[in-house]
């Protein structure tokens, strides 16, 4: 593997050796010597993280996954303080990073930019990964990596991920998580997915081709009634206004539609994982944090190790962590 772009670029292999990867790497910094040694395994390597979207976890989460295992940082965050600003184009920036470093992280509005980055990245003679850490309202994988891993550890007691149900519900026609992890999920046996959304903001046509490819049942409700029961898993995002027209009068997107509450959770099945990528609004109130089913605050921290676990895929230290 060199390139991270796409959710849909994973096979199930890869999914169960990252998980295990995950655990080695999260059990090997729970001590001193542990955390030492993976500090040393890329040391030698420089990464840069390009983050021109707003981004906390993404962006936090990458940089401290390159602190565990040693890596060099450098980081762009706000385009006028580059050469953009001077009529540079964006794939020159680019190249102009990659020049300083082995690998690039990005995120990016322009849904694709990240593909065109790798195929110009590909041309140079030194291979310079580039991991997508979100593009447009298109594409999330280090984001459906973390949560597969979540959903992974959330649902082992009750037999892992094969078989179970979930529900995604909010604005799934712009929420690039979503679209991320219903691919992913094709990896796993008999998953049924839900998606819960006004008819206006429902999930993309582009992804029910790509269920309907792999012979995934899915089903569309604009109301979440009558679903909560029947799911594993239930995942949460908030309206992805950002991406509204300036000026325009607003959706008209009723929150409290698409939200959990102590009503309609109560038919929530004991081990249901409750997950959101977060940031969140009003979908999840805050009482929901103290629900051992709420599994939003252990996504962000599994975003830490999970991200760890691909740059160490990428890098080729994976076997050493694996046999430590
Ligand atoms: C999401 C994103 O940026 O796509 N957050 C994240 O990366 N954890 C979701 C969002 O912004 O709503």
């Amino acid at each position: 593997m060199l390139h991270c772009l796409d959710a849909q670029q994973f096979d199930r292999e890869f999914l169960d050796e990252l998980g295990q990867l995950t655990d080695s790497i999260r059990s090997i910094s729970e001590d001193k010597a542990g955390s030492d040694w993976l500090a040393t395994l890329l040391s030698h390597r420089r990464a840069m993280l390009y983050f021109v979207q707003p981004s906390t976890r993404t962006f936090l989460s990458f940089l401290s996954a390159c602190q565990i295992l040693g890596m060099m940082t450098a980081e762009v965050r706000d385009p006028r303080t580059s050469s953009e600003v001077k009529g540079e184009s964006e794939l020159d920036t680019v190249r102009t990073f990659s020049s300083y470093c082995d690998v690039i992280i990005m995120r990016y509005p322009r849904a694709g930019f990240a593909h065109e980055v790798a195929q110009m990245l590909d041309q140079n003679s030194r291979p310079v990964p580039v991991i997508n850490g979100g593009s447009g309202k298109d594409q999330h994988p280090t984001q459906a990596l973390l949560d597969v891993y979540t959903l992974m550890s959330s649902l082992a007691p009750v037999g892992g991920i094969d078989g179970k149900s979930i529900a995604f519900v909010g604005d799934l026609l712009r929420g690039r998580t979503v679209r991320s992890l219903s691919c992913l999920l094709t990896r796993y046996r008999d998953v049924r997915q839900f998606f819960v959304a006004p008819d206006s903001l429902q999930i993309g046509v582009d992804i029910l081709a790509y269920l309907d490819e792999h012979n995934v049942s899915y089903e569309l409700s604009d109301k979440l009634d009558g679903i909560l029961s029947q799911v594993d898993a239930v995942y949460m995002t908030r309206l992805q206004d950002e991406w509204d027209d300036p000026g325009a009068a607003g959706s008209g997107y009723d929150v409290n539609k698409y939200s959990l509450n102590r009503e309609n959770s109560r038919n929530l099945k004991p081990h249901a994982a409750i997950m959101h990528p977060l940031p969140r609004r009003h979908e999840i109130p805050a009482y929901f944090d103290a629900d051992p089913r709420a599994m939003y605050w252990e996504q962000a921290r599994n975003g830490m190790w999970t991200r760890a676990a691909l740059l160490a895929r990428v890098f080729g230290v994976h076997e050493e962590i694996l046999s430590r």
